[in-house]
C-alpha cells in the first residue's frame, strides 16, 4: 500500500496573516490526519513562517520552484540548498505555470529534478497535457515525453523518494476536473513507463492528481487505483477545504 500524499500549492498567494490563520487551522487538525503525508508549498517568502508553524507536527514544507545552480549571480532565484536550509523537504518542479509562463523546457525540468534530489529535496515533478494536445490525441505522447526526459537526465534514483503529479493543464484553476477515468488512464500510463525501468520503484512511487481538486470531487478521484493523492491549488488556500481533501485521501 502506498501512503497517500496531499500537497497544497499556494502559488503566488498568501500574506503573513493569512498564512498564520490557515496553517494554524490545519495544524490544529493534524492529529486527525493519520497515515497521510501533508505538504504545504507556500511562496518562498512565507516558507520560514510556515516551517515554524508546522514544528512539532507531521506536516512538511516545500518550495514551488528552485534554481539549478547552488549559489551565485542569479538575481531573483532561490537554490535547492537554500530551501533545505530553511526547513523544506519537498519542492514542486515543472509546474505547468513554470513551463508555460516562464518557458521551462523538459530539459530544464529534468535538470531541476536532478538538482532537487542532489540537495536532499523530494521533487514533486509535474507533467500534463494542454487542451489542444488532448484534443489532438497527444496526451499519452506528451506525458511520456515529459516523464522520459526526467528519467533520462535524473535517473530512476530520484524515485521513489520523488513524486509525480499528473496535472492536465486544462483542468488547472478552471473548475474543470479530469474525470476519474481520464485521470486513472494517465496515472496508469505513467506507472507503466516507470515499470519498464524498475518495477519496484513503479510500485512504490506516489502519483498525485492535480487540477481543480475540491472536497466534492476528491473522493472519486482518490478511489482510483493509481491515484495516490493530490496536488491542490485553489482549495489549499481554505483550511476547511484542504482538510476535507486530506481526510478523503486517508480513506
Ligand atoms: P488548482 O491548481 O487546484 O487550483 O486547479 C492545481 C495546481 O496548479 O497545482
Amino acid at each position: 500500500m502506498r501512503r497517500p500524499l496531499v500537497a497544497g500549492n499556494w502559488k503566488m498567494n498568501g500574506t503573513t496573516s493569512h498564512a498564520w490563520r490557515l496553517v494554524n487551522e490545519m495544524t490544529d487538525a493534524a492529529s486527525s490526519l493519520e497515515a497521510l503525508d501533508v505538504v504545504i508549498c507556500p511562496p518562498f517568502i512565507l516558507i520560514p513562517q510556515v516551517v515554524k508553524q508546522c514544528e512539532g507536527t507531521e506536516f512538511a514544507a516545500g518550495g514551488q520552484n528552485l534554481e539549478v545552480h547552488a549559489e551565485g549571480a542569479y538575481t531573483g532565484e532561490i537554490s535547492g540548498s537554500m530551501l533545505v536550509d530553511h526547513g523544506c523537504s519537498f519542492v514542486i518542479v515543472g509546474h505547468s505555470e513554470r513551463r508555460n509562463l516562464y518557458g521551462e523546457s523538459d530539459a530544464l525540468v529534468a535538470e531541476k529534478t536532478a538538482t532537487a534530489h542532489a540537495c536532499g529535496l523530494r521533487p514533486i515533478v509535474c507533467v500534463g497535457e494542454t487542451l489542444e494536445e488532448r484534443e489532438n490525441g497527444r496526451t499519452a505522447s506528451v506525458v511520456e515525453r515529459q516523464v522520459r526526459a526526467v528519467i533520462e537526465r535524473a535517473g530512476m534514483g530520484v524515485f521513489p523518494a520523488g513524486i509525480v503529479a499528473y496535472e492536465p493543464v486544462w483542468a488547472i484553476g478552471t473548475g474543470q476536473t479530469a474525470t476519474p477515468r481520464q485521470a486513472q488512464e494517465v496515472h496508469a500510463l505513467i506507472r507503466g513507463l516507470l515499470r519498464q525501468e524498475n518495477s519496484d520503484v513503479a510500485a512504490q512511487i506516489r502519483i498525485l492528481y492535480g487540477g481543480s481538486v475540491k472536497p466534492d470531487n476528491a473522493p472519486e478521484l482518490f478511489a482510483e487505483e493509481d491515484i495516490d493523492g493530490g496536488l491542490i491549488g485553489g482549495a489549499s488556500l481554505e483550511a476547511a477545504d484542504f482538510l476535507a481533501i486530506c481526510r478523503t485521501a486517508t480513506h
